[in-house]
Protein backbone atom coordinates (compact mmCIF):
# COMPACT_ATOMS: atom_id res chain seq x y z
CA UNK A 1 0.00 0.00 0.00
CA UNK A 2 2.72 2.79 0.98
CA UNK A 3 4.50 2.19 -2.37
CA UNK A 4 1.57 3.90 -4.52
CA UNK A 5 2.46 7.02 -2.98
CA UNK A 6 5.09 7.16 -5.21
CA UNK A 7 3.48 9.37 -8.14
CA UNK A 8 2.43 11.99 -5.23
CA UNK A 9 6.04 12.06 -5.07
CA UNK A 10 7.06 13.30 -8.33
CA UNK A 11 4.52 16.12 -7.76
CA UNK A 12 6.04 16.92 -4.75
CA UNK A 13 9.84 16.69 -5.76
CA UNK A 14 8.82 18.79 -8.95
CA UNK A 15 6.87 21.21 -6.63
CA UNK A 16 10.24 21.73 -4.67
CA UNK A 17 12.74 21.69 -7.46
CA UNK A 18 10.84 25.25 -8.43
CA UNK A 19 11.34 26.80 -5.70
CA UNK A 20 14.40 28.97 -4.98
CA UNK A 21 17.80 27.53 -3.23
CA UNK A 22 16.91 29.78 0.21
CA UNK A 23 18.91 32.17 2.00
CA UNK A 24 21.09 29.48 3.94
CA UNK A 25 24.41 30.24 4.59
CA UNK A 26 26.26 26.75 3.47
CA UNK A 27 29.43 27.55 5.11
CA UNK A 28 27.91 27.83 8.54
CA UNK A 29 25.63 25.21 9.10
CA UNK A 30 26.38 23.97 12.45
CA UNK A 31 23.95 21.96 13.81
CA UNK A 32 21.16 24.02 14.16
CA UNK A 33 17.76 23.06 12.72
CA UNK A 34 16.75 24.62 9.46
CA UNK A 35 13.30 24.20 8.66
CA UNK A 36 12.78 21.76 5.65
CA UNK A 37 9.65 21.68 2.67
CA UNK A 38 8.06 18.24 3.43
CA UNK A 39 8.02 15.46 6.20
CA UNK A 40 6.74 11.82 5.39
CA UNK A 41 3.99 10.83 7.68
CA UNK A 42 1.75 7.82 8.27
CA UNK A 43 -0.28 6.64 11.05
CA UNK A 44 -1.28 3.04 12.30
CA UNK A 45 -4.35 2.24 14.10
CA UNK A 46 -5.53 -0.67 15.95
CA UNK A 47 -7.60 -1.75 12.54
CA UNK A 48 -4.12 -1.67 10.35
CA UNK A 49 -2.89 -4.66 12.74
CA UNK A 50 0.16 -2.98 12.78
CA UNK A 51 1.31 -2.04 9.19
CA UNK A 52 1.68 1.29 8.71
CA UNK A 53 -0.52 2.42 5.68
CA UNK A 54 0.65 4.40 3.17
CA UNK A 55 2.45 7.45 3.87
CA UNK A 56 2.28 10.43 2.61
CA UNK A 57 4.39 14.00 2.33
CA UNK A 58 3.35 16.77 4.09
CA UNK A 59 4.37 20.93 4.05
CA UNK A 60 6.79 20.09 6.83
CA UNK A 61 5.11 21.46 10.08
CA UNK A 62 3.49 21.50 13.50
CA UNK A 63 1.71 17.97 14.20
CA UNK A 64 -1.58 17.54 16.24
CA UNK A 65 -0.97 15.05 18.79
CA UNK A 66 -3.67 14.38 21.19
CA UNK A 67 -2.42 15.58 25.06
CA UNK A 68 -2.98 11.74 27.01
CA UNK A 69 -0.54 10.44 24.03
CA UNK A 70 1.98 7.47 24.88
CA UNK A 71 4.97 9.63 23.70
CA UNK A 72 3.75 12.93 26.00
CA UNK A 73 3.23 11.09 28.64
CA UNK A 74 5.48 7.64 28.92
CA UNK A 75 7.50 8.73 26.56
CA UNK A 76 7.33 5.97 24.43
CA UNK A 77 9.01 6.91 20.92
CA UNK A 78 12.09 6.42 19.44
CA UNK A 79 14.11 8.14 17.45
CA UNK A 80 16.96 7.84 14.12
CA UNK A 81 19.26 10.03 12.67
CA UNK A 82 20.66 9.30 8.86
CA UNK A 83 22.48 11.63 6.61
CA UNK A 84 22.03 12.37 2.87
CA UNK A 85 25.10 13.75 0.95
CA UNK A 86 25.50 15.32 -2.50
CA UNK A 87 27.03 13.23 -4.69
CA UNK A 88 30.11 14.62 -6.36
CA UNK A 89 28.96 14.04 -9.90
CA UNK A 90 25.65 16.30 -8.99
CA UNK A 91 23.84 13.36 -9.91
CA UNK A 92 21.20 12.74 -6.95
CA UNK A 93 22.05 11.71 -3.39
CA UNK A 94 23.85 9.19 -1.63
CA UNK A 95 22.46 7.35 1.94
CA UNK A 96 24.43 5.48 4.04
CA UNK A 97 23.12 2.09 4.88
CA UNK A 98 19.67 3.01 5.50
CA UNK A 99 18.73 -0.80 5.79
CA UNK A 100 20.46 -0.61 9.00
CA UNK A 101 18.23 2.24 10.74
CA UNK A 102 15.18 0.78 10.07
CA UNK A 103 16.22 -2.77 11.09
CA UNK A 104 18.01 -0.99 14.45
CA UNK A 105 14.23 0.90 14.62
CA UNK A 106 12.50 -2.55 14.28
CA UNK A 107 14.75 -3.57 17.39
CA UNK A 108 13.44 -0.80 19.54
CA UNK A 109 10.24 -0.59 18.81
CA UNK A 110 10.07 -4.67 20.04
CA UNK A 111 11.53 -2.96 23.56
CA UNK A 112 9.09 -0.12 23.30
CA UNK A 113 5.96 -2.57 22.39
CA UNK A 114 5.34 -0.39 19.02
CA UNK A 115 4.96 -1.61 15.64
CA UNK A 116 7.66 -0.42 13.32
CA UNK A 117 7.42 0.09 9.80
CA UNK A 118 9.09 -2.86 7.32
CA UNK A 119 12.66 -2.16 6.11
CA UNK A 120 11.53 -1.29 2.74
CA UNK A 121 8.40 0.95 3.93
CA UNK A 122 11.37 2.58 5.94
CA UNK A 123 13.97 3.38 3.28
CA UNK A 124 11.59 4.03 0.91
CA UNK A 125 10.31 6.49 2.72
CA UNK A 126 13.49 7.98 3.69
CA UNK A 127 14.43 8.43 -0.33
CA UNK A 128 10.73 10.50 -0.53
CA UNK A 129 11.76 12.86 2.10
CA UNK A 130 15.40 13.32 0.77
CA UNK A 131 14.00 13.89 -2.98
CA UNK A 132 11.18 15.85 -1.74
CA UNK A 133 13.80 18.32 0.30
CA UNK A 134 16.19 18.21 -2.06
CA UNK A 135 16.81 21.81 -2.56
CA UNK A 136 17.97 21.93 1.24
CA UNK A 137 21.40 18.84 0.38
CA UNK A 138 23.81 21.06 0.71
CA UNK A 139 26.53 21.75 -1.95
CA UNK A 140 29.68 19.05 -1.83
CA UNK A 141 31.75 19.33 1.31
CA UNK A 142 29.38 21.89 3.06
CA UNK A 143 27.59 19.26 4.72
CA UNK A 144 24.55 16.83 4.81
CA UNK A 145 20.80 16.58 4.57
CA UNK A 146 19.87 15.25 8.22
CA UNK A 147 16.75 13.03 8.24
CA UNK A 148 15.24 12.23 11.36
CA UNK A 149 12.79 8.91 11.44
CA UNK A 150 10.53 9.11 14.59
CA UNK A 151 8.50 6.10 15.55
CA UNK A 152 5.91 7.39 18.01
CA UNK A 153 3.13 6.45 20.60
CA UNK A 154 0.63 9.30 19.53
CA UNK A 155 -2.85 7.65 20.18
CA UNK A 156 -4.25 8.22 23.79
CA UNK A 157 -3.83 6.45 26.59
CA UNK A 158 -4.55 7.11 30.51
CA UNK A 159 -3.42 3.99 32.55
CA UNK A 160 0.09 3.04 31.42
CA UNK A 161 -0.02 0.84 28.14
CA UNK A 162 0.94 0.70 25.26
CA UNK A 163 -1.12 3.54 22.93
CA UNK A 164 -3.49 2.28 20.67
CA UNK A 165 -1.91 4.79 17.47
CA UNK A 166 1.38 5.11 16.46
CA UNK A 167 3.11 7.60 13.68
CA UNK A 168 5.94 7.18 11.50
CA UNK A 169 7.48 10.40 10.70
CA UNK A 170 10.46 11.80 9.22
CA UNK A 171 11.65 15.10 9.03
CA UNK A 172 15.16 17.07 7.39
CA UNK A 173 17.17 19.75 8.16
CA UNK A 174 20.85 20.52 6.19
CA UNK A 175 23.43 20.20 8.61
CA UNK A 176 27.56 20.57 9.14
CA UNK A 177 29.54 19.79 12.42
CA UNK A 178 27.97 18.91 15.11
CA UNK A 179 30.13 20.13 17.74
CA UNK A 180 30.43 24.09 17.97
CA UNK A 181 34.17 23.10 17.85
CA UNK A 182 34.17 21.96 14.37
CA UNK A 183 35.86 19.16 13.45
CA UNK A 184 38.58 20.34 16.27
CA UNK A 185 39.49 17.86 18.83
CA UNK A 186 36.80 18.09 21.78
CA UNK A 187 37.18 17.85 25.58
CA UNK A 188 35.39 15.77 27.29
CA UNK A 189 34.41 15.09 31.32
CA UNK A 190 34.18 12.22 32.67
CA UNK A 191 30.55 12.79 35.08
CA UNK A 192 31.09 11.03 38.23
CA UNK A 193 26.87 11.35 39.60
CA UNK A 194 25.05 10.53 36.71
CA UNK A 195 24.60 7.75 34.25
CA UNK A 196 23.40 6.95 30.91
CA UNK A 197 22.01 3.32 31.24
CA UNK A 198 21.70 0.85 33.16
CA UNK A 199 21.69 -3.25 32.72
CA UNK A 200 18.04 -3.85 31.59
CA UNK A 201 17.32 -0.45 30.63
CA UNK A 202 16.86 0.95 27.24
CA UNK A 203 20.41 2.65 26.84
CA UNK A 204 20.81 -0.21 23.87
CA UNK A 205 17.82 1.01 21.83
CA UNK A 206 17.11 4.59 20.50
CA UNK A 207 14.31 5.51 22.07
CA UNK A 208 13.80 9.21 23.14
CA UNK A 209 13.70 8.04 26.38
CA UNK A 210 17.50 8.10 26.65
CA UNK A 211 18.38 11.44 25.75
CA UNK A 212 16.48 14.44 28.10
CA UNK A 213 17.93 12.66 31.11
CA UNK A 214 21.61 13.64 30.37
CA UNK A 215 20.47 17.16 29.76
CA UNK A 216 21.67 18.08 33.30
CA UNK A 217 25.11 16.51 32.99
CA UNK A 218 25.29 17.93 29.47
CA UNK A 219 24.55 21.34 31.07
CA UNK A 220 26.76 21.09 33.92
CA UNK A 221 29.90 20.33 30.97
CA UNK A 222 29.21 23.14 28.94
CA UNK A 223 29.20 25.88 31.85
CA UNK A 224 32.44 24.53 33.01
CA UNK A 225 33.77 25.03 29.14
CA UNK A 226 33.70 21.09 28.28
CA UNK A 227 32.34 19.86 24.94
CA UNK A 228 30.09 16.84 26.50
CA UNK A 229 30.08 14.35 28.65
CA UNK A 230 31.47 10.47 29.01
CA UNK A 231 29.64 8.25 30.86
CA UNK A 232 31.03 4.98 32.65
CA UNK A 233 28.57 2.02 33.78
CA UNK A 234 26.04 2.75 36.59
CA UNK A 235 27.29 -0.34 38.42
CA UNK A 236 31.23 -0.46 38.51
CA UNK A 237 31.34 3.03 37.37
CA UNK A 238 34.80 2.37 36.00
CA UNK A 239 33.96 0.96 32.61
CA UNK A 240 33.06 3.67 29.33
CA UNK A 241 30.01 3.84 28.00
CA UNK A 242 29.26 6.38 25.34
CA UNK A 243 29.27 9.99 24.88
CA UNK A 244 25.78 12.00 25.20
CA UNK A 245 25.53 11.55 21.50
CA UNK A 246 27.79 9.39 20.18
CA UNK A 247 29.70 6.06 20.93
CA UNK A 248 33.55 5.99 22.36
CA UNK A 249 36.65 4.81 21.03
CA UNK A 250 40.62 4.20 22.71
CA UNK A 251 43.90 3.67 20.59
CA UNK A 252 46.63 2.26 22.27
CA UNK A 253 49.55 0.79 20.33
CA UNK A 254 47.32 0.40 17.23
CA UNK A 255 45.08 -1.43 18.62
CA UNK A 256 41.92 -0.68 18.90
CA UNK A 257 39.08 -0.35 21.54
CA UNK A 258 35.38 0.05 22.26
CA UNK A 259 33.05 -0.46 24.73
CA UNK A 260 30.72 -4.02 23.27
CA UNK A 261 27.44 -3.00 23.28
CA UNK A 262 26.17 -5.19 26.16
CA UNK A 263 22.36 -3.75 26.20
CA UNK A 264 23.41 -0.60 27.98
CA UNK A 265 25.22 1.01 25.07
CA UNK A 266 24.29 2.51 21.48
CA UNK A 267 24.64 -0.11 18.61
CA UNK A 268 25.83 2.78 15.96
CA UNK A 269 25.54 2.17 12.75
CA UNK A 270 28.75 4.54 11.97
CA UNK A 271 31.06 2.45 15.16
CA UNK A 272 29.83 -1.03 13.19
CA UNK A 273 31.33 0.54 10.35
CA UNK A 274 34.18 1.88 11.65
CA UNK A 275 35.08 -1.23 13.31
CA UNK A 276 35.12 -2.73 9.82
CA UNK A 277 37.15 -0.28 7.85
CA UNK A 278 39.85 -0.37 10.60
CA UNK A 279 40.26 -4.00 10.56
CA UNK A 280 40.22 -4.03 6.72
CA UNK A 281 43.09 -1.33 7.29
CA UNK A 282 44.80 -3.46 9.44
CA UNK A 283 44.44 -2.66 13.10
CA UNK A 284 43.05 -5.20 15.46
CA UNK A 285 40.16 -3.82 17.34
CA UNK A 286 38.83 -4.81 20.11
CA UNK A 287 34.94 -5.13 21.16
CA UNK A 288 34.80 -5.40 25.07
CA UNK A 289 34.49 -3.85 28.84
CA UNK A 290 36.88 -0.64 28.05
CA UNK A 291 38.04 0.52 31.55
CA UNK A 292 38.44 4.26 32.58
CA UNK A 293 42.27 3.12 33.28
CA UNK A 294 42.45 1.89 29.47
CA UNK A 295 41.70 5.80 28.79
CA UNK A 296 44.01 6.96 30.87
CA UNK A 297 46.66 5.12 29.61
CA UNK A 298 45.62 6.04 25.62
CA UNK A 299 47.45 7.41 22.64
CA UNK A 300 43.98 8.21 21.37
CA UNK A 301 40.25 8.69 21.85
CA UNK A 302 37.84 9.39 19.57
CA UNK A 303 33.66 9.01 19.18
CA UNK A 304 31.73 8.14 16.37
CA UNK A 305 28.25 8.62 15.21
CA UNK A 306 26.39 10.11 12.58
CA UNK A 307 25.81 13.54 13.91
CA UNK A 308 29.37 13.54 14.95
CA UNK A 309 30.73 11.09 12.39
CA UNK A 310 34.20 10.92 13.81
CA UNK A 311 34.93 12.78 16.07
CA UNK A 312 38.73 13.22 17.48
CA UNK A 313 39.01 13.95 21.77
CA UNK A 314 41.73 15.75 22.53
CA UNK A 315 41.23 16.23 26.27
CA UNK A 316 38.69 13.93 29.14
CA UNK A 317 39.03 15.18 32.88
CA UNK A 318 38.38 12.75 35.43
CA UNK A 319 38.50 13.22 39.05
CA UNK A 320 39.53 16.82 38.44
CA UNK A 321 42.96 15.56 36.09
CA UNK A 322 42.98 16.31 33.05
CA UNK A 323 44.47 13.81 30.37
CA UNK A 324 45.31 14.35 26.66
CA UNK A 325 45.58 12.85 23.56
CA UNK A 326 47.06 12.52 20.38
CA UNK A 327 45.32 14.52 17.43
CA UNK A 328 45.70 15.61 13.90
CA UNK A 329 47.40 14.38 11.08
CA UNK A 330 48.74 10.74 11.04
CA UNK A 331 46.27 9.62 14.07
CA UNK A 332 43.97 6.60 13.51
CA UNK A 333 40.96 8.89 13.73
CA UNK A 334 41.82 11.14 11.10
CA UNK A 335 42.64 7.96 8.72
CA UNK A 336 39.13 6.56 9.54
CA UNK A 337 37.47 9.67 9.41
CA UNK A 338 39.05 10.20 5.80
CA UNK A 339 38.00 6.35 4.96
CA UNK A 340 34.35 6.55 6.25
CA UNK A 341 33.82 9.78 4.93
CA UNK A 342 34.71 9.07 1.13
CA UNK A 343 32.26 6.36 0.81
CA UNK A 344 29.42 8.22 2.70
CA UNK A 345 29.76 11.49 0.37
CA UNK A 346 30.30 8.80 -2.83
CA UNK A 347 34.14 10.24 -3.38
CA UNK A 348 35.29 6.84 -2.33
CA UNK A 349 36.61 5.13 -6.20
CA UNK A 350 34.18 2.10 -5.54
CA UNK A 351 32.01 1.37 -2.47
CA UNK A 352 33.54 -2.11 -2.42
CA UNK A 353 31.30 -2.80 0.82
CA UNK A 354 27.70 -1.75 -1.02
CA UNK A 355 26.97 1.03 1.80
CA UNK A 356 25.66 3.40 0.26
CA UNK A 357 22.05 3.85 -1.39
CA UNK A 358 21.54 5.92 -4.71
CA UNK A 359 18.67 8.25 -4.69
C1 LIG B 1 22.81 10.89 15.57
O1 LIG B 1 24.03 10.83 15.61
O2 LIG B 1 22.21 10.92 14.50
C2 LIG B 1 22.01 10.91 16.78
O3 LIG B 1 20.95 10.38 16.73
C3 LIG B 1 22.47 11.59 17.98
C4 LIG B 1 21.63 12.80 18.27
C5 LIG B 1 21.65 13.10 19.73
C6 LIG B 1 22.06 13.98 17.47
Amino acid sequence: RWQSSLPQLDHVADRSNEESGGEIDWDNLGFGLTPTDYMYVTRCSPEDRGDFPRGELCRYGNIELSPSSGVLNYAQGLFEGMKAYRRPDRAGYTLFRPEENARRMQRGAERMCMPAPSVEQFVHAVRQTVLANRRWVPPQGKGALYLRPLLVGSGPILGLAPAPEYTFLIYAAPVGNYFKEGLAPINLVVHDEFHRAMPGGTGGVKTIANYAPVLRAQMDAKSKGFTDVLYLDSVHKRYLEEVSSCNVFVVKGGVVATPDTRGTILPGITRKSVIELARDRGYKVEERLVSIDDLVAADEVFCTGTAVVVAPVSTVTYQGERYEFRTGPDTVSQELYTTLTSIQMGMAAEDSKGWTVAV
